[in-house]
């Protein structure tokens, strides 16, 4: 079958880890967060919240509590992430999408993971760069956790999802990763 434009930017997609400084115009990251609006979801229950992020030192604050509490955490495999002198979370990226949801909603973690897919495509649809980020959870993993909820505006009650930085792509796209075969059963 033809590729066509939508299927294009599906594939071309990557996890983008390497930014320029420039941030995003207001008229685009209004258009991309807007299509997360647009995701399928539950019920159509839309508990989901969007919290944009686009002040450098609210995001390098922030980063500096993630890296404080992964170390914390125990978990070895992050800890030695967080050690690079080089780590940052975002991966210093112009503007960080904050995705919160309501905990009691069903199936909320889909919901908020369709809207993701969904603002990952859009930006790729503008030539912007995105890159799901869920260590970012560690933001709220200390007890001045929902001090920073109500700081963001955050509701009541909605949860830490994920998160998707996004900025103009900075030097080579990176290769796609390769995915696994096999995965796909067809029954007729
Ligand atoms: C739920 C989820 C969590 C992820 N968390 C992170 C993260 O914390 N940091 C990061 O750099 N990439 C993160 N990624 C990006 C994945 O590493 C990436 O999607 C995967 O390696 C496939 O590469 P591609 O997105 O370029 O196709 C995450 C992706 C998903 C879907």
């Amino acid at each position: 079958m033809n590729m066509n434009e939508t299927l294009t930017v599906i594939k071309n997609r990557r996890s983008i880890r390497k930014y320029k400084a420039k941030q995003i115009g207001d008229a685009e990251l209004q258009a991309i967060v807007e299509a997360a609006l647009f995701a399928p979801n539950a019920m159509n229950q839309q508990k989901w919240h969007f919290t944009v992020i686009q002040d450098k030192a609210m995001l390098d604050r922030f980063v500096s509590i993630i890296k404080e509490n992964i170390l914390n955490s125990g978990i070895e495999f992050l800890i030695g992430l967080v050690k690079n002198p080089d780590y940052h979370t975002f991966h210093h990226a112009p503007a960080v999408v904050l995705i919160t949801g309501d905990e009691q909603a069903r199936f909320i973690q889909i919901d908020c993971g369709a809207a993701l897919q969904s603002i990952a495509l859009a930006a790729e649809s503008l030539s912007i760069g995105s890159c799901p980020i869920t260590s970012s959870i560690f933001l709220f993993a200390s007890e001045k956790g929902n001090e920073l909820k109500k700081e963001l505006g955050i509701p009541d009650g909605y949860n830490f999802m994920c998160s998707i930085a996004l900025g103009y792509k900075d030097g080579e796209i990176p290769a796609t990763p390769p995915r696994n075969k096999g995965v796909i059963n067809y029954i007729k």
